[in-house]
């Protein structure tokens, strides 16, 4: 794990697939598509960045919390929004001390630097901070069922057509890619409901080889 804080440390943008309001509207609109309107909620983003998302998510700003333990991301994040409630910390060892209740928890593109037994212990403890008929919902987690798809260039909705990769460049993605870990679905689902959630495992509308998880009590 600490390898991926220091991966982060200095990173100037989430390193989404583009870098642009466009862009990250549409990954929102996938956010809220699950989540439902967020307006008036209790939210808790883990892994929230630069809050490239938060801008076209209508959250109140104070009724926001975001979690990373990046702090050149999060300081671009604190510069738009100092107001608002942000932890430069792993996000769970916040979720361990946390004594806050939320409507909404949610994470875009983070679960794939947790080790499996990292995510069974985030389903635990986020479950403990639920209020009545609050919900999870986890985007973009890269799943092992597609990590074909990703080394043959055919990760994203916009790539297909395009990409014709040969042998040479599929192997050296295997090896220098650095997605960080490729989840099991049955895996996550099993360790979702075995957390006490009522759960679907959906397909992400832009990034072909990840999921999204989503979580009811
Ligand atoms: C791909 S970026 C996505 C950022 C943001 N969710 C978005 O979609 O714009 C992944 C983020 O997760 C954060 N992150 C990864 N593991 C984390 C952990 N264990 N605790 C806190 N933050 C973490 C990184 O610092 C980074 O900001």
């Amino acid at each position: 794990m600490s390898n991926w804080i220091s991966y982060w440390s200095d990173k100037t943008s989430p390193l989404h697939a583009e870098d642009n309001p466009n862009f990250y509207h549409d990954l929102a609109r996938e956010v809220l598509y699950h989540c439902g309107n967020l307006s008036g909620k209790r939210v808790l983003e883990l892994g929230c960045g630069d809050g490239a998302l938060f801008e076209f998510l209508g959250i109140d700003s104070a009724k926001y919390t975001g979690v990373d333990f990046s702090p050149a991301l999060l300081s671009k994040f604190r510069n738009r929004h100092g107001e608002m409630d942000l932890h430069q910390e792993d996000l769970l060892g916040f979720l361990e001390k946390c004594e806050g209740e939320y409507d909404i928890i949610f994470s875009y593109g983070v679960l794939q630097y947790l080790s499996p037994g990292d995510v069974t212990a985030m389903f635990n403890m986020q479950r403990r901070l639920l209020g009545g008929g609050g919900k999870c919902v986890h985007l973009g987690i890269p799943v092992s069922e597609m990590r074909g798809v990703f080394h043959s260039g055919l990760g994203s909705s916009e790539a297909i057509g395009g990409a014709r990769r040969s042998l040479l460049k599929k192997v050296k993605s295997w090896i220098t890619s650095r997605i960080g870990y490729w989840h099991d679905i049955p895996l996550l689902f099993e360790e979702s409901k075995a957390a006490g959630f009522d759960t679907r495992v959906v397909s992400n509308i832009y990034y072909l080889y990840r999921v999204n998880i989503i979580q009811s009590i």
